[in-house]
């Protein structure tokens, strides 16, 4: 699915961000892919994706 219509960014190139850069944030996201530039709808959803792969990643399994 599109998370970013404006440039054409899907959850797929976001969790892959994720998983192999480990992408943390919307700052490092925008390091690796253009996106939420233009209208800005996207960001959003894009920080939520963000958090979900991490959890479904466990990466932060050891803190706390
Ligand atoms: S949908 Fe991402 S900037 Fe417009």
């Amino acid at each position: 699915m599109f998370v970013c219509l404006c440039y054409q960014v899907t959850d797929k190139d976001i969790r892959h961000a994720v998983s192999e850069h480990g992408v943390g944030n919307m700052r490092e996201l925008k390091q690796h892919i253009t996106l939420g530039e233009n209208c800005g709808k996207c960001i959003s959803m894009a920080q939520a994706l963000i958090d979900d792969q991490i959890i479904d990643e466990g990466l932060f399994k050891d803190v706390g």
